[in-house]
């Protein structure tokens, strides 16, 4: 009885998936889609690379897969990546159920159309008001570097890992700008905030089987679980400490100094103007202001973990950025300890240097924020894309374009420099941030963090890696879930002055 009713539930099942076939979409890859379960059996650890492999091996730099039954266009260079993300049809954000459980449509990251735009627009305003470019964001950034240095200087040479430190800095510049408040090391709260951020990024991933079966959270086996129930929890937790601080936070409309006093500005002028529609409510601002922590934690702190295993692979590299440094400082700068921005164009192998590790590094993957959505069904590059495609930028496949970085696979900054070595170029095929108006609203305080961390940390440390060197082998040593990040790893520092 049981197998007749399975029998025909599959014929009919699979009658719904002939009659449903999208016709002319980009070639599918090799790998078979299993019904259902589409390609996830075949994505493996590192999705992006299996990607880029599927596009090599039917020669089309766009092709289609199914995670689950989700339709997922992907993208795999430059030109075709900035064809769709200047285009409005694919600003909307993929909704995989775990964010979307948390986000609701709302805040900055998951937010579509009329809302996201209003949003997006406010925090770039904002942004650009509190910090970007500004030298009081710059003090921020160094006073967080002062500390991380203390903390650096009291292990005396002992091993350390310095994530813990990094991204506890981090998060504080992105809390000084959103609640106008700092946190220092030994608050336990934050400590164990910024810890719970740390996890969710090597928990989640689009491509868990949560994500594509909601209904397995119900499901006490936690091998069908996956994290999920991990990843929930802290994603709870982040969101009550944001509510805390906006709750917390004195409202002071008239002089305005953080995002809040902003936002509450501008939801007062929309209340007292009798704006019925307005989307300035409570739970926009905590979503939107969990967003920019949460984006603005890890992904910096990732990018810098990685300057360090590149810098350990490759010594000479890490000598000529420490002499470039020496040599501009001893011969201007003699009382400044520390290197600022307006250093910058001073450094050009430095700075080609940061550019070398993010493009090698590629901690954007497909996991985190970075799928777009279409709006209405639309053509690119001759193929249909059906409406609410998931679209997956590959931006690793970018990076490692040959047309775009030869010899791709070797750590050069000197790509990024003009023959006479002097002002740095950017090929377009760089897009670490990716394009288009939904690319990183915080590519500027990102610019600026790295830069000062990176050079300040090169200028004033010499570091060595406790694990053993061949374990920190930047082809082998990461894993893919949120971020693309290198695995833990402990470094001994010693003051160079
Ligand atoms: C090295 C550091 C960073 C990297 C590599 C990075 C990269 C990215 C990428 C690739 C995206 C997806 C863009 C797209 O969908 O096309 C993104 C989105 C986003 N990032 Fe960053 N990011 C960094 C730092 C930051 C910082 C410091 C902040 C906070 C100020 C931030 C906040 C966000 C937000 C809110 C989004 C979602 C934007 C939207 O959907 O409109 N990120 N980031």
């Amino acid at each position: 009885m049981y197998l007749v009713l399975i029998s025909i539930l599959s014929i009919l099942y699979l009658i719904y998936l002939i009659i449903k076939k999208e016709k002319n979409l980009p070639p599918g890859p090799t790998d078979y889609s299993i019904p259902i379960f589409g390609h996830l059996f075949s994505l493996g650890k590192h999705p992006q690379e299996t990607l880029l492999k599927w596009c090599q091996n039917r020669q089309s730099d766009i092709i289609h897969c199914y995670f689950g039954q989700k339709l997922v266009i992907v993208l795999n260079n430059y030109d075709l990546i900035k064809q769709a993300f200047l285009d409005d049809n694919y600003s909307a954000r993929a909704q995989p159920f775990i964010f979307e459980e948390h986000f609701h449509g709302k805040g900055l990251t998951y937010a579509d159309g009329e809302r996201w735009l209003i949003h997006r627009k406010f925090a770039m305003n904002t942004l650009k008001k509190f910090g970007m470019g500004k030298h009081f964001l710059q003090d921020t950034i160094l006073d967080e570097l002062k500390d991380i240095f203390l903390s650096i200087d009291k292990q005396n040479e002992k091993p350390l890992n310095i994530k813990g430190l990094l991204t506890h800095g981090l998060s504080n510049i992105i809390c000084g700008f959103a609640f106008g408040q700092r946190f220092s090391h030994n608050d336990q709260e934050f400590h164990h905030i910024v810890s719970l951020i740390e996890e969710c990024f090597t928990l989640g991933s689009h491509d868990s089987w949560i994500t594509i079966f909601p209904l397995l959270r119900f499901i006490p086996t936690q091998s069908l679980r996956g994290n999920y129930k991990q990843f929930s929890k802290n994603f709870k937790e982040i969101f009550k400490f944001a509510k805390k601080l906006v709750e917390n936070h004195d409202e002071n409309i008239d002089e305005t100094k953080d995002y809040i006093d902003e936002y509450l500005k501008q939801a007062n002028i929309d209340k007292k103007s009798n704006k019925l529609d307005s989307t300035f409510d409570m739970d926009q601002l905590i979503t939107s202001i969990t967003n920019l922590f949460i984006g603005g934690t890890e992904t910096t702190s990732t990018t810098l973990r990685w300057a360090f295993v590149y810098m350990i692979e490759n010594p000479q590299i890490l000598k000529n950025v420490q002499q470039e440094i020496d040599s501009y400082m001893n011969n201007n700068k003699q009382h400044n300890l520390f290197i600022h921005m307006e250093d910058k164009e001073y450094l050009p192998y430095t700075l080609a240097t940061i550019f070398e590790i993010q493009r090698c590094g590629n901690i954007a993957t497909l996991g985190g924020s970075t799928m777009h959505r279409n709006l209405q069904a639309t053509t690119l590059n001759g193929y249909n894309i059906p409406k609410d495609s998931y679209i997956a930028a590959n931006f690793y496949a970018c990076h490692v374009d040959e047309r775009y970085f030869p010899n791709s696979d070797q750590f050069d900054p000197t790509r990024f420099l003009t023959d006479d070595h002097k002002p740095i170029q950017r090929p377009a095929g760089f897009i670490p941030f990716s394009i288009g108006k939904k690319s990183c609203p915080g590519e500027s305080l990102a610019n600026m963090e790295l830069f000062l961390f990176f050079s300040n940390f090169i200028r004033q440390y010499d570091f060595h890696a406790v694990n053993k060197n061949e374990e920190i082998n930047s082809k082998i040593f990461y894993h893919t879930s949120l971020t693309r990040a290198p695995f833990d790893y402990k470094l001994s520092f010693r003051k160079r002055f």
